[in-house]
């Protein structure tokens, strides 16, 4: 019986120095020096031997035996210090760790990109504006007078320092816009109707911050101009897209409302997506809704027929043209179709509640 000694010894060295963690060396241990490993093979097959070759066979078994468990305890003690120093052993031919889910994009966004694609699908082109806008855009142009409580500083972010008019050179106050309808005033001043125009953006109004308020939200704003656009055309276009947006199965309502920018205005409701989507007992009883609190509507938008005085304000000829406008809150939109009850959720960034988009 005869063994290649060195090649064993090289062999182990090299699989002991390989090994990354305790229990990759405790297997080596096993295969070499564990009961039924290597060298008890070794040591087993001495009984073979002649009475002279014995000796010089115990001595090389008894080598290869104190020399691997010293490789063995020494491999160990390095290990430990790596560890100590925080440097993990580090197997190469381990696979990698998986990466985390790419980025996905923030709710608003998705829902701003779903109202987009819808109007789209209708011709209404994507435009913005700036979030720091003039006065006159903002409001006068809006045909919203001096005196409206909107104008005022409780209800609108002013900046400090006044710009200059650009054509007349007079002082001229900018503001945070409170709202994406001064878009409107900048198309129709550089464009001619035909137009359908949706405006997405961040609006500013200086509320304080509750489950549903906000200093700074989302607004889609939209309008569409040509020639004998009626109110027909508007409620066809909303009830298009809201059953769109939330199924085909939505009702909608206008209820008369004022805005300074449209005459007649009307705020639009759709039917309660909560309760007309669980037709469960209590949750058609009215009072149980937590969504509609059991008034099975819901507000979702201002709109109406652009106003005669703003067409004037951006230089249309008299009795030309006609058209209509709207504007939507998107973090209400947003909160109505994925459940969400806080609005500050949005703003937070917490990436336990992003990763559920
Ligand atoms: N700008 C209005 C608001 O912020 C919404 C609106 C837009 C109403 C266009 C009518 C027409 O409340």
């Amino acid at each position: 019986m005869s063994f290649d000694w060195t090649a064993i010894e090289q062999e182990a060295q090299k699989e002991i120095n390989q090994a990354s963690s305790g229990e990759a060396i405790e297997a080596l241990r096993i295969k070499y020096l564990g009961r039924q490993g290597l060298l008890a093979e070794i040591t087993g097959s001495i009984s073979s031997l002649s009475a002279q070759e014995r000796p010089e066979f115990g001595k090389k078994a008894n080598y290869l035996k104190n020399k691997l468990t010293q490789l063995l305890e020494e491999r160990v003690s390095q290990l430990k210090e790596n560890e100590s120093q925080g440097l993990e052993a580090f197997d190469v031919t381990l696979p990698g760790e998986p990466i985390p889910q790419a980025g996905t994009l923030h709710p608003i966004t998705q829902t701003i990109r779903e109202i987009a694609a819808i109007f789209s699908k209708l011709g209404f082109v994507t435009v913005e504006g700036p979030e720091v806008e003039n006065e006159y855009n903002n409001f006068s142009g809006l045909n919203i007078p001096l005196d409206h409580p909107s104008r005022d500083a409780f209800d609108t972010f002013y900046i400090k320092s006044p710009g200059v008019h650009q054509v007349t050179r007079s002082p001229e106050r900018f503001l945070l816009r409170s709202h994406t309808s001064p878009v409107q005033i900048r198309v129709m001043k550089e464009h001619k109707p035909p137009l359908a125009v949706i405006v997405p953006g961040k609006v500013y109004r200086p509320d304080a911050v509750d489950a549903s308020h906000s200093f700074v939200f989302h607004q889609v704003e939209g309008f569409l101009v040509d020639q004998e656009v009626s109110f027909a055309d508007l409620k066809g276009t909303l009830t298009a897209f809201a059953q769109r947006l939330f199924g085909e199965n939505i009702q909608m309502r206008f209820r008369p409302h004022f805005f300074p920018f449209t005459e007649p205005s009307a705020e639009v409701d759709i039917s309660c997506i909560l309760c007309s989507r669980e037709p469960r007992a209590e949750s058609r009883e009215p009072k149980r809704c937590s969504v509609c609190g059991g008034k099975g509507w819901l507000e979702i938008l201002g709109c109406g027929m652009i106003h005669p005085n703003v067409f004037a304000n951006v230089g249309y000829p008299k009795d030309k043209y006609s058209g209509f406008a709207f504007g939507m809150g998107i973090e209400r939109i947003a909160m109505l179709k994925y459940g969400i009850n806080d609005i500050r959720l949005f703003f937070e960034n917490d990436l336990r509640f992003l990763r559920q988009f």
